[in-house]
């Protein structure tokens, strides 16, 4: 290899070619009277050595991490013993021949040549350079490489790839809508997609059998470590398909993916009813990477008389218990720490029951019965050793905090190996579900979702009752994604906004267009999108979406790199026919 090549190219039989190479000081270091600099770039690091007689020996004193080099000069063998064996291009070095200083930097706020951990305010702040850190050059390639995968994988199935407008009419996805005031139409605005779940649905009206697309999709909604208010879609739709018909190609997409860029085979993906789900899990986004599943053992304490199961059984609850294998030699602390994440997870509590090689301990031991613990025991298999975890109350309470409670415990038996994949489908989701901040009755994925199968007998009478054909993919207890098969006649789209309370009116205003579509001969139709940085996020074993992303928001939501969101001129926001309330201030 001679020539131009890249800091990661260079190996033992290159000796004695002469190159050129560009990159970034990632440390400089004088020792034995040489000056040794490690030039990077994305692709790798290669050693430089500046010898004291050489005439750029002198300008090489005062290079710093972060100066932007061209070099030439000739590879050469390190010397036997000083090889370097976690570099690729370890074996080599390259004898300066030639320096050019292409930029000098200022002292970076924190090291780029290492995996240090840093305030992740100033790594946002100064993002340029914590993208140049290997970690998150490593995790961009990686997302360049799935989606790559994605796309190959829809090509060779026949999709084609459409794009649809970032400035459209609010569809809603749960979330708030971004909303983009018009400068020629006053008082009315554009709304960013939250996803493109009409557009999508219009195309295939217009006769496009087979969509996908990685969309671009804004919510304004609170930021956590899964939530981005910016993130990216997979998202898929099909003509005169089943359920299935999304379930296979869904999979399949997953399956080559895994296999392209992780070189993993994946077995065929479970499948979980949405009550199974809870049942035995607790949460409709279970971690199958263990077992652990829970226990109802309400039927054990029926004649107990102590007071928090009496009120969860007489108040029609539930009591569900959980296995914490070898839990049996936590101290109190540990379990009262347990018992403290369970009220923060919404539980009134749980009680706890060491089978201890000793004896049973239990902080409720006088109110439980030898046949009780030994019922409980049986129903969760736990051993000697194991501790026995119970939660009471609500049924919904009850499971939701034990399958929450049964991640924690996963997580303190290192059940949950960030290497281990483990996706599985739920299907059979009721259709409705109730809004945590109005208690009201909202679609459990959206409205366009088609009921079950004859479930459509049950929307006058009882709605609550009625299923959706609606599925999620689900990895490591993650939702990874979510789909449906869509209603495809204007009457049944018009029946369910009914049911959700919309007047005729508002359904003209809002999905006015879209209902129209639909009466111009909508084959029937389903898809699905995915979370692309969630997938990224569990491939590359990170735990933030915004370790997988170059340029996200911070927590609360802001670009802290360059400041936005972020007061304009004046002049602008006359421009678009707005006034600003009196505590905010625009730039005069
Ligand atoms: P849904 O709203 O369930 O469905 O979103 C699908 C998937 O998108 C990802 N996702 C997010 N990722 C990061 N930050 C967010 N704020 C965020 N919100 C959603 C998740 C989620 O599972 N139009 C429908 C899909 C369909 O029916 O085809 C939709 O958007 O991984």
């Amino acid at each position: 290899m001679a020539g131009r090549v890249s800091c990661g190219a260079l190996r033992a039989a290159d000796a004695g070619a002469a190159v050129e190479l560009d990159g970034w000081v990632n440390r400089r270091r004088d020792h034995g009277g040489l000056i040794f600099v490690d030039l990077r770039d994305h692709e790798g690091i290669t050693q430089i050595v500046f010898d004291p007689a050489h005439a750029s020996f002198a300008q090489a004193e005062h290079l710093r991490n972060e100066d932007v080099l061209r070099v030439e000069g000739t590879v050469r063998r390190r010397p036997e013993g000083t090889e370097n064996p976690r570099l690729p291009t370890g074996d080599v070095e390259v004898a300066i021949g030639l320096l050019e200083v292409l930029n000098r930097s200022q002292v970076p706020p924190f090291a780029v040549n290492s995996e240090e951990p840093v305030d992740e305010s100033l790594r946002l702040e100064y993002r340029y350079l914590d993208l140049r850190r290997p970690r998150m050059q490593r995790n961009l390639r990686l997302r360049h490489q799935i989606i790559k995968a994605m796309r190959d994988f829809f090509d060779s199935r026949g999709f084609l790839e459409i794009e649809t407008p970032m400035m459209i009419k609010s569809t809603p996805e749960g979330a708030r809508d971004y909303l983009v005031p018009s400068r020629l139409y006053p008082g009315h605005f554009y709304a960013l997609p939250q996803s493109p779940q009409l557009l999508k649905q219009i195309l295939m009206i217009a006769g496009f059998g087979k969509y996908m697309q990685i969309a671009r999709c804004m919510r304004d909604e609170d930021q956590r470590a899964d939530r981005l208010v910016e993130f990216v879609q997979l998202d898929v739709e099909l003509s005169f398909c089943t359920q299935d018909d999304v379930l296979e190609v869904m999979e399949s997409c997953m399956r080559h993916v895994w296999h392209a860029v992780l070189g993993i085979e994946l077995k065929p993906f479970p499948r979980l009813t949405h009550q199974e789900a809870l049942a035995k899990y607790g949460l409709d986004k279970p971690d199958l990477r263990f077992g652990l599943e829970l226990a109802d053992v309400g039927a054990t304490f029926a004649q107990s008389d102590f007071a928090v199961f009496r009120s969860a059984i007489d108040s029609g609850g539930a009591i569900v218990a959980l296995r914490y294998p070898n839990g049996a030699a936590s101290s109190r602390r540990d379990f009262d720490a347990l018992t403290e994440t369970a009220k923060t997870y919404g539980g009134k509590g749980m009680v706890w029951i060491a089978l201890g090689a000793d004896g049973v301990k239990s902080p409720a031991a006088k109110f439980l019965t030898e046949s009780q613990i030994e019922s409980v025991r049986a129903a969760l298999d736990a051993q000697t050793g194991d501790a026995l975890l119970l939660f009471a109350g609500a049924a919904e309470v009850a499971y939701a905090v034990a399958g929450k409670m049964r991640n924690e415990v996963g997580d303190r038996c290192g059940l949950r190996d960030p290497k281990a994949f483990a996706f599985a489908w739920v299907t059979g989701f009721p259709y409705l579900e109730i809004d945590e901040e109005t208690g009201q009755p909202i679609p459990a994925h959206h409205p366009f979702t088609a009921p079950a199968p004859g479930d459509w007998g049950l929307i006058d009478t009882a709605p609550r009752s009625m299923r959706a054909q609606h599925y999620d993919m689900v990895l490591n207890g993650y939702e990874l994604g979510s789909g449906s098969i869509r209603i495809h006649k204007a009457q049944e789209q018009r029946k369910i906004f009914e049911m959700l309370g919309l007047t005729p009116e508002q359904v003209e205003e809002r999905f006015g267009f879209f209902v129209r579509a639909l009466e111009y001969g909508a084959p029937p139709h389903g898809g699905m999108a995915l979370g692309i940085d969630r997938i990224v996020m569990i491939a590359c074993n990170e735990e933030n979406l915004r370790d997988v992303t170059a340029f996200p928001k911070n927590s609360v939501a802001r670009d802290v790199m360059m400041d936005a969101p972020s007061p304009v001129p004046e002049q602008l926001v006359r421009d678009l026919h707005l006034r600003l309330a009196p505590e905010s201030h625009s730039r005069g």
